[in-house]
């Protein structure tokens, strides 16, 4: 049986959760293949609303199994949280959570290292969650890093000594000034890592190629966004793994033959979080409706989402580079009320029109072209059936998926699970 993927399609923040949350009752499986406390994963559902950020989104559904895959790094302290959060919905968590043996563990000084790394870099700071998510994959390719595994061995704590120390002395080359009390924080990771070690681990690559042989329908779920992915991205304002669906091989051990359909979700506009630049960002009264209606503050941070313009040419990229199958559109229901739409078809750079995205978007290289719609008043939140979408948004979708080439299956209309309208075009 194929593994099907679900990936954000542009720098974060479509609404994955939501979508798998959804889409969990049509799997065995739900795996997460990348990224870690970075992402935030907001679930809404009978009055209440959720945000995980490393456990998989299917967690809340009976007789599906949740993998934290290999390629995802986990905080001992953040995972801890989580699952203290899930405790008031007495779920079975030892036997719905497996973690892959071969994660990488988020200590401490990752942290420490993330903020000093960040501070060095002033103004050309990567806006990091600060979540270490950097240095732990830095220490992944660099191999020196500890896995989930090593957890198991009698000897952990002296390992964990070592590159702790290691890490300690790489702040101080920094120069800067962060200030840390390490005695409290390993307090910390050292009994949330006593919690942790209470879960299943699992050698995830085998457990996953016994199921496919077994027939069960897998979802791999990606975490940030096709355009913050460590060689697509808009480097180096992107994340430090690969979000996009190669992503999903590595950090499962899935073989690229095994892969299914590829669902692609983007907003009905763009946000983004931290730096880098964003050829259609608005800086005015239109992208502060986007900000404040669609509640644009980042999951994990709180931080305020920069909002814009749908960028066609960035999603293009972004499909092609997935090869995507279907397409999940987002938060159609903020864009009630504006009066005209404007998506981007094309960049003018250095004096010439083009439609793919290049090596370098900087603000100074790109003028966006935009293509203009009519927009729509109606709300959407209430409506769950294709019939009662307004014209012109039929009109917008039908545009997108002429140019795009790939059927928008689903229009989600607001943050809860049941504001989702199939599409079977
Ligand atoms: P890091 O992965 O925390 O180091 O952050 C690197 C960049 O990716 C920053 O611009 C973050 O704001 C952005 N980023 C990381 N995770 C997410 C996410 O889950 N959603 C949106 N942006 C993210």
């Amino acid at each position: 049986m194929a593994v099907d993927l679900l990936l954000g399609l542009q720098w974060g923040d479509e609404g994955k959760g939501k979508i798998v949350d959804v889409l969990t009752k049509n799997y065995d499986i739900i795996a997460r293949f990348q990224g870690g406390p970075n992402a935030g994963h907001t679930l809404e559902f009978d009055g209440i609303k959720h945000v995980l950020h490393t456990i998989p989104s299917g967690i809340f559904h009976k007789n599906v199994m949740n993998i934290v895959g290999n390629g995802v790094v986990i905080d001992p302290v953040i995972f801890k949280k989580e699952l203290d959060a899930l405790k008031k919905f007495k779920l079975d968590i030892k036997s719905i959570l497996l973690i892959s043996r071969k994660a990488h563990l988020i200590l401490p000084t990752h942290r420490l290292l993330d903020a000093a790394s960040e501070a060095s870099k002033g103004k050309a700071k990567i806006g990091s969650t600060l979540k270490g998510i950097g240095p732990t994959y830095m220490d992944k390719t660099g191999r020196n890093g500890m896995r989930i595994g090593d957890l198991e061995m009698k000897d952990w704590k002296k390992k964990y000594r070592s590159l702790a120390n290691k890490h300690e002395s790489m702040i101080g080359f920094y120069n800067v000034n962060v200030q840390y009390d390490l005695k409290e924080l390993e307090d910390d990771f050292f009994a949330a890592v006593e919690e942790l070690i209470e879960l299943t681990f699992i050698d995830s690559e085998e457990y996953l190629y016994q199921a496919q042989k077994e027939g069960k329908k897998i979802l791999a779920e990606g975490a940030q966004g096709s355009l913050l992915d460590i060689d697509f991205g808009t480097y180096p304002y992107v994340t430090s793994s690969n979000t996009t669906a190669a992503g999903a091989c590595t950090g499962l051990g899935i073989a690229p033959s095994q892969i299914g359909e590829v669902k692609g979700i983007f907003k009905a506009y763009t946000t983004r979080v931290g730096s880098g630049s964003f050829p259609t960002e608005l800086f005015d009264a239109d992208g502060e409706t986007m900000g404040r209606v669609g509640n644009e503050f980042g999951a994990t941070t709180g931080r305020s989402r920069r909002c814009g313009w749908l960028d066609l040419v960035a999603l293009k990229y972004a499909v092609q580079i997935n090869g995507v199958t279907e397409l999940n559109m987002m938060k159609g229901d903020v864009l009630s009320g504006f009066k005209k739409l404007k998506i981007c078809t094309a960049y003018k750079y250095r004096g010439e029109t083009i439609s793919h995205l290049p090596y370098n978007i900087e603000k100074e290289n790109i003028t966006p072209i935009y293509t203009e719609m009519e927009g729509w008043n109606e709300d959407l939140t209430k409506m769950s059936e294709v019939d009662q979408l307004p014209k012109a948004l039929m009109t917008y979708i039908d545009f997108l998926e002429k140019e795009l080439e790939v059927p928008i299956k689903i229009v989600s209309v607001g943050p809860d699970r049941t504001q989702t309208i199939f599409r079977n075009s």
